[in-house]
Parts: C-alpha cells; sequence; structure tokens
C-alpha cells in the first residue's frame, strides 16, 4: 500500500472547493490506490467542521485523515500538492483584474508559507483570480525554497471549454478532440487556439481563427457568472482536477497550463505565468512547453497582446505588494 500525501486546499469554505473536494478524494486525481490526508484552510473554520462530518458521511477509503485550520503553518506543513484557491471571487460587473489588489495579497503570503513549511517538491496549482499574475507573485513569494517551475495556473478550465465547443461544431465526443491550445492570460485576451486540433488524430480543417468559438470560451466565465449569479464551480474544479492529475500522472496530448515562461517561448518575455500547450513526462512528472508549433501571423499578434497584458498585471501587482 503507497503511504498517504498531503493535498492542501486553502479557500475551502468556497463553492469551488466544494466541487474539488470529492474529486480529490474519491481517486479521481491521484489514482484510485494513493490514500490522502486531505489539508483545508480557511479562515472559518467552523464552517468547515460541517465540511468534515460530510466529507466522513461520504465514506471515502483513500481519505486517512482531515485536517482543519486556519493556521498557515499547519496547514502548509509538508504538504505534496496545493490548490491554491483562497479569494477574493468575482461578482456580476467585475474583471477577473479587479481582484489584483485583494488576491495577489493572500497569494504572496501564502507564496512565503509555501516557503516555509511546505515540502520543496510541492506541486502547486493558483485557481484565484486573476490567475497567472497570482501564480507569478505565489512563486515570487516562495522562491527561496520552492522552484518557479513547481507553481502554476488553472486554465485547463478555459482548455476543457474550447475542446467541448470544438466538439460540438463538429457534432464528436470531447474524446476524439485533441491539440487543442489556450495561450496566454486566463482573461478576456487569452487566445483559444483550434488551428492545430485534430479529431481522432487527423487535423481538422481549419476555417481561419474561429471568431465565434473564441468569442464563447472567452466570456464563458462571465456568462456563467450572470446565469448562476456565482463564479463557475463544478467546471473550473473539473478544470483544476484534470490539471493536477495530468501533471501527476503525465500526458499522450497537449494540455494548457499557466506555467512560467524562459523568454524562448513563442515571443513571450521571461517571468511570466503564461499558459502555453504542455506535455508532461510521466515518469519525471515535468512540464514542457510544446515548442513545435509554428503560429501564424494572426496568432503570434494574440499571443502578443495576451502576453503585453500580463506584463502590465506583474507591474500592477509590484505596485501593491512594494509595502508588504
Ligand atoms: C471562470 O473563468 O469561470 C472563473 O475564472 C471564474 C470567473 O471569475 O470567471
Amino acid at each position: 500500500m503507497k503511504s498517504p500525501i498531503k493535498v492542501l486546499i486553502t479557500g475551502a469554505t468556497g463553492c469551488l472547493a466544494y466541487s474539488l473536494i470529492p474529486m480529490v478524494a474519491n481517486g479521481q486525481v491521484y489514482g484510485k490506490d494513493q490514500p490522502i490526508i486531505l489539508h483545508l484552510m480557511a479562515r472559518r473554520v467552523s464552517i468547515l467542521e460541517g465540511v468534515v462530518m460530510e466529507l466522513k458521511d461520504c465514506a471515502y477509503p483513500l481519505v486517512r485523515d482531515v485536517v482543519v485550520t486556519s493556521d498557515e503553518e499547519i496547514a502548509f506543513r509538508d504538504v505534496d500538492f496545493v490548490f491554491m484557491l483562497a479569494s477574493m471571487p468575482r461578482r456580476e460587473g467585475m474583471q477577473r483584474k479587479d481582484l489584483l489588489e485583494a488576491n495577489v495579497k493572500i497569494c504572496a503570503q501564502h507564496g512565503r508559507a509555501l516557503a516555509c513549511y511546505a515540502k520543496q517538491t510541492v506541486k502547486v496549482l493558483v485557481g484565484c483570480n486573476p490567475t497567472n499574475t497570482c501564480a507569478l507573485i505565489t512563486a515570487k513569494y516562495a522562491s527561496s525554497m520552492i522552484p518557479a517551475h513547481n507553481i502554476t495556473a488553472l486554465t485547463r478550465l478555459d482548455h476543457n471549454r474550447t475542446v467541448h465547443q470544438l466538439a460540438v461544431k463538429h457534432d464528436v465526443n470531447v474524446k476524439r478532440v485533441s491539440r487543442v491550445v489556450v495561450w496566454g492570460n486566463h482573461s478576456n485576451t487569452q487566445f483559444p487556439d483550434v488551428s492545430n486540433a485534430c479529431i481522432d488524430g487527423q487535423p481538422v480543417p481549419f476555417e481561419g481563427h474561429d471568431n465565434m468559438l473564441m468569442d464563447t470560451v472567452i466570456k464563458r466565465g462571465y456568462a456563467v457568472l450572470a446565469a448562476r449569479n456565482n463564479i463557475s464551480a463544478l467546471s473550473a474544479a473539473k478544470g483544476a482536477a484534470d490539471h493536477m492529475r495530468d501533471w501527476w500522472t503525465g500526458t499522450d496530448d497537449w494540455v494548457s497550463m499557466g506555467v512560467i515562461s524562459d523568454g524562448n517561448e513563442y515571443g513571450v518575455p521571461e517571468g511570466l505565468v503564461y499558459s502555453f500547450p504542455v506535455t508532461i513526462d510521466r515518469e519525471t512528472k515535468e512540464w514542457k512547453v510544446v515548442d513545435n508549433i509554428d503560429p501564424d501571423e494572426r496568432a503570434v499578434k494574440l499571443i502578443k497582446i495576451s502576453a503585453d497584458e500580463l506584463v502590465a498585471e506583474k507591474q500592477e501587482a509590484l505596485i501593491v505588494l512594494q509595502n508588504l
């Protein structure tokens, strides 16, 4: 029997966490033979006690223990994986970047906690908005101990949205779609790119950049928010679970992940967390940016627009944090 891994979910009283916890607990992320010790962190621990009662009542065989806390040291101590969800959520009428000031402060603090208490090999997925810049700030504040490679941002939600839209367009099951890419920021400048997409491994006829599909994907978060009067929770949790599962078990297809840029990929400046197509090695569990795509002129422009936005967000975040 494998020894248990420690998985921390911050913002554990939020609706995203409420959808994610069962996915982690039932073996969907780390495998059906991998025991787990769940660390749930939130400011209001009394609400978490209710979640713990429910978790117990689910009788998940893989869940060996649940630690509930608002204390950073207890939450982050020796963890193997972190889903960073603690944040102020978006409300109708807001852009994701309107949350920057509040959420980068939380990420800076949790970045420091990662450096102080987590395992050096910890794999972190930042899911709070604006996710790319929040992940970058987390990496900056964790950098004394944790490599920036280990801290990633959630754009799998946009990737999954794109896969679904393309499958609907061609009237096929989502499983038959591959080589979709979401480039850039998890914002209105993201570039859902289907120009390399395949169905059953064969390139789909490319009809220029599909503006309708792109528009639907880009506006999907807002459409869900308007319809539900709340942010996407189930689909965001599924994206987070898919992201972590693939990071842990490896990939056959390209997947989109917000990862630290090194300045040599598709004209994106160094030192941003940018969503690229990546593959993940099954043995090393390391991601690698797919480096043999040849974006056309329009794609190059769209990739740059999102990079420019991330440069501006980074500056804004650094100003917010200069006195921290
Ligand atoms: C989404 O894309 O649905 C999430 O990032 C939530 C939001 O604020 O849109």
